[in-house]
């Protein structure tokens, strides 16, 4: 099959390679499923750059919609040929961006969800649950989402808003208006956003969520709180935290169950997480270059079957 990975660490144009290799073998609790889509993310380019050391090669593509084509030892309600979407494991030899891929965790793709738009959900569902829990959001709480514009920024908006708080969010101008139809009252995050968010909010917000962490504002952001650990940030783990905010716990669990449930919201046209282009796995250069520019202005999928 063909598969794109690296083997050895580095700059991602430079090191990754698209191959051809066996099919992994399922191991126990695993499915491996034929790839349809499968959707690139910063996480693919930081396991190039060395996020976790040990065995090479490593594959990347940890987003994936596909039909399931084997079962390891134990695996149950899951049939061959049912459609499934989920996130595939960082640290094997081959991942999500191949014509197979084995996964550890995945959720029925529901009728009416098709596998692009399947394919963004995992990554930006995850981790946008998982930031919104850490930040101790609530019912009636003013929230602003910084970084609106970013797959975990927009996913986090619906979220918030269906939490029942007040969304303001920075975005540009790509996503503004589906992010005001989302719910949010949206504002640039470029120069004087302090001040438009508190002009907005009416004073200082309850909380804030920096989903766009490569922004480096986070002096910015405490100034739209009463207190710094108001903020919540998905700083790269190990980060030093001289400014006092919520870091998160080192140990809060993933929230993959999410991704079932927003599955299947997206299947009935209730959420989404914005697509920016489809692309040839051969193509793969150009989706990450885009990415790499760190303006996507949404997920980049990869097409594969
Ligand atoms: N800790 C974790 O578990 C975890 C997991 C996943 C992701 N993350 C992190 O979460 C962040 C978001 O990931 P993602 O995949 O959703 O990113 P992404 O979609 O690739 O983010 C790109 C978008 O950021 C927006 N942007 C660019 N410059 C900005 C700025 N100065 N301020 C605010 N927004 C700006 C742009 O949208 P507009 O200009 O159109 O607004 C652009 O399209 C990344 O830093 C990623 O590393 C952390």
């Amino acid at each position: 099959m063909r598969t794109l990975r690296f083997h050895e660490f580095g700059a991602p144009l430079d090191v990754l390679r698209l191959e051809d290799t066996a099919p992994p073998t399922p191991g126990p609790g695993q499915i491996r499923v034929v790839v349809q889509t499968c959707g690139l993310t910063p996480a693919d380019w930081a396991l190039c750059d060395g996020l976790f050391p040990g065995d090479l090669p490593r594959g990347i593509g940890l987003e994936v919609s596909g039909t399931v084509d084997a079962l390891g030892d134990g695996v149950t309600g899951v049939e061959i040929g049912e459609p499934v979407l989920g996130p595939a494991p960082f640290t094997g030899p081959t991942a999500g961006a191949s014509e197979q891929a084995l996964l550890d965790i995945w959720f029925p793709r529901p009728p009416g969800l098709d596998p692009t738009a399947a394919a963004a959900l995992p990554m930006a569902v995850e981790t946008a649950c998982r930031g919104l829990e850490q930040l101790g959001i609530r019912t009636g709480d003013s929230v602003l989402i910084h970084g609106a514009g970013t797959t975990v920024g927009y996913a986090a908006v619906q979220m918030a808003v269906r939490h029942g708080a007040r969304v303001i969010a920075t975005a540009g101008k790509t996503y503004a208006d589906a992010l005001r139809a989302a719910g949010a009252e949206v504002t640039g995050y470029g120069d004087g956003m302090v001040e438009r968010v508190r002009t907005l909010a009416g004073g200082a917000v309850d909380l804030t969520l920096d989903a766009a962490p490569f922004s480096n504002v986070l002096p910015d952001l405490i100034r739209t709180v009463e207190a710094p650990a108001h903020v919540f940030s998905f700083a790269p783990p190990g980060s030093t935290n001289e400014l006092g905010i919520n870091l998160g716990r080192p140990d809060a669990p993933l929230r993959h169950e999410a991704i079932g449930e927003y599955a299947q919201l997206a299947s009935e046209g209730r959420f989404s997480v914005p697509v920016a282009g489809t692309f040839a796995l051969e193509d793969w250069r150009t989706a990450a270059a885009a990415s790499l520019s760190g303006h996507a202005h949404g997920k980049l999928v990869l097409q594969i079957s």
